[in-house]
């Protein structure tokens, strides 16, 4: 077994502690908001990558936006489904367990965005690769993708082990984004651009104010 396969599989691990052990529901991201005055429609179908505890996923649910939200961690997926369900609404929310290395297993036939949040930089950079050759593939034109993760300028980049040159190690993995390159590799797909911002200040969590991407990008 390699050395990121070995962290991956903690990292993993790490998730199910970590979903079980917090208290659960949690207010929408600013990402999720912003993403909502600005930037989603009222026809956006969502598949949400990484969905974590439902916190964004719901946001969007409330606004009558259907959702297909995905998660490797079973643990998170079971809380959001009975979430769901004690919630007694008609809501249009799908909650599935799937590994990003699964994704072509995966048939949505009705989805025109994908979202993710703090999401690309938990995964290594060949499933990166893997969800934008999916979303090329399945996201009609002028469907939407809306990204936010951290960045080589992630003041949290300099802790944990360096087990590449952008990844590390602390409780979990982590692999801080470039975003020059991943805006490269979305024009290279023929992506358009609608909105980038790299800055502080957007995701603030307590003490933290990670150095985080935003992207918008349409398909031509
Ligand atoms: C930092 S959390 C973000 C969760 C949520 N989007 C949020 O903003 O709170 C990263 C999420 O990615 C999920 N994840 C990591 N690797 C994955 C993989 N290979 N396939 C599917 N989900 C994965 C983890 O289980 C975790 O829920």
């Amino acid at each position: 077994m390699t050395v990121i396969s070995k962290t991956l599989e903690q990292t993993a691990e790490f998730w199910k502690g970590f979903y079980a052990n917090r208290s659960l529901r949690h207010t929408p991201s600013p990402f999720a908001q912003w993403c909502l005055e600005n930037h989603l429609p009222e026809n956006s179908k969502i598949l949400e990558l990484g969905c974590g505890n439902g916190r964004d996923s719901f946001a969007f649910l409330h606004q009558n936006l259907p959702v297909i939200a995905l998660d490797a961690c079973p643990v998170a997926i079971a809380d959001n489904l009975e979430h769901q369900k004690s919630l007694n609404l008609q809501l249009q929310g799908h909650f599935s367990t799937l590994d990003f290395a699964d994704l072509d297993t995966l048939e949505t036939k009705n989805i025109n965005t994908l979202y993710s949040r703090f999401v690309l930089h938990a995964i290594p950079e060949i499933l990166e690769d893997k969800i934008l050759d999916y979303a090329t593939v399945q996201l009609p034109k002028e469907g939407r993708m809306l990204h936010e993760f951290r960045t080589i300028r992630d003041p949290l980049m300099q802790q944990g082990e360096a087990l590449s040159k952008t990844e590390r190690l602390t409780t979990h993995y982590r692999r801080f984004l470039n975003p020059d390159v991943f805006r490269e590799k979305l024009a290279a797909r023929g992506w358009k651009e609608l909105f980038f911002v790299e800055s502080d200040t957007l995701a603030v969590f307590g003490n933290e104010n990670p150095v985080v991407a935003r992207i918008v990008a349409e398909k031509k």
